[in-house]
């Protein structure tokens, strides 16, 4: 087994491990992906890798972070994705989207503006979390139980829009400190209700979302999370690495096929605890101790330190972010130095 092994999840196969991460572009208008997405995700693609994530996708307009992000949540968005769904297809790599709501972390200024709250005027919005939180002197609102019922449709609305757009796999996007996470975690959850307190409540929002989104998309379509595996905090409410383990063991129950071990979102992560691979050690202790597919991201950049997690099985993907931003081919790119046979796009045959 190695970098360019193919890999099954229920009806699906992907012809090798190596994962385009999910990257917000804030290019969008109107949530609708256009001309460069189209690129972005088609490129690395046309590069080789076998899986391609969407940049988080918001489920409802709140969901947002900017207004320069993506969503799902009408069918003119369908509509625009379904172009790019197609565009990846046609290049024998596989495409999953990334559900995702902001809760307190959304109405912000586009990044080149700074990222501060947006006002009223801008077009900024009241943000709702599972507790009532300030962020940068902006309060959010705790969600009644009523608009947690309302949160999870939107979530289904949107798996079901990504079936149709032809998506392969819904992955859910449940840490860095958005919407799942702000649940999760008891840095922000002070609930009193039975979404807070214990840990079986923190995680009921994500599990019941996870149960109804199952229930609604095709048996053979794979469904995957993306954690926060561990807070990068050093406080007692901070959520560890033993949580996301038996995080996974639920989820795993209730029909997810893979969990990507990322990691942080409420604070910034001290550079001793960043160095190349950081984050695999996560992967590897929930696959070890739940048996369940991983993703292992973070600081992966080279074709040989990628390939040695999949051949010590301590990850079944590699999940590549930045490192695909400087080389869109960086899947023919690891094959050519590792001397292993891939297809190479017909047009550009003489180069490689
Ligand atoms: C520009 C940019 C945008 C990102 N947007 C997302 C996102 O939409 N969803 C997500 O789960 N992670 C997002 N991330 C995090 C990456 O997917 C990845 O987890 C992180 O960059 C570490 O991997 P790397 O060292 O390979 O870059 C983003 C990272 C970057 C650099």
């Amino acid at each position: 087994m190695d970098l360019f092994s193919p890999i099954t999840f229920r009806n699906l196969t992907l012809k090798n491990r190596i994962t385009l991460s999910p990257m917000q572009q804030y290019s969008a208008k109107d949530g609708i992906p256009g001309n460069w997405h189209l690129v972005h995700l088609g490129s690395r693609a046309v590069g080789g890798a076998g899986l391609i994530i969407t940049e988080c996708t918001a489920v409802s307009p709140e969901g947002l972070a900017t207004l320069s992000d993506v969503g799902i949540w009408n069918d003119e968005q369908k509509n625009a994705w379904k172009t790019i769904v197609d565009f990846v297809h046609e290049q024998d790599a596989k495409i999953a989207i990334q559900l995702w709501h902001s809760g307190t972390k959304g109405s912000l200024k586009h990044p080149n503006e700074g990222m501060k709250p947006l006002t009223p005027e801008e077009g900024g919005w009241t943000l709702k979390s599972s507790s009532a939180t300030e962020v940068n002197g902006v309060i959010s609102q705790e969600v009644t139980l009523d608009e947690i019922q309302e949160l999870k449709i939107r979530f289904v609305d949107a798996a079901l829009r990504a079936v149709e757009a032809g998506f392969d796999i819904i992955e859910l996007h449940a840490g860095h400190g958005y919407l799942f996470h702000q649940f999760y975690s008891a840095v922000i959850n002070k609930r009193q209700d039975e979404y807070g307190g214990s840990f079986e409540n923190r995680i009921r929002f994500l599990v019941e979302t996870i149960q109804e989104i199952r229930n609604v998309i095709p048996k053979g379509m794979p469904l995957m999370v993306r954690i926060s595996t561990v807070d990068y905090m050093d406080t007692p409410e901070a959520w560890t690495l033993e949580n996301s383990i038996e995080l996974s063991k639920i989820l795993k129950v209730n029909g997810v096929d893979l969990i990507t071990a990322s990691g942080g979102g409420f604070t910034n992560v001290s550079k001793d605890r960043v160095f190349p691979g950081y984050q695999v050690q996560f992967a590897t202790a929930i696959k070890e101790q739940i048996g369940i597919a991983t993703g292992a991201v973070g600081m992966i950049t080279d074709a040989k330190q990628a390939n040695e997690i999949i051949v010590n099985g301590l990850a079944d993907l590699v999940v590549i972010a930045r490192e695909h931003l400087r080389d869109p081919y960086f899947a023919l790119h690891s094959a050519k130095e590792l001397e292993m046979d891939v297809e190479i796009p017909w047009q550009y045959k003489r180069a490689f």
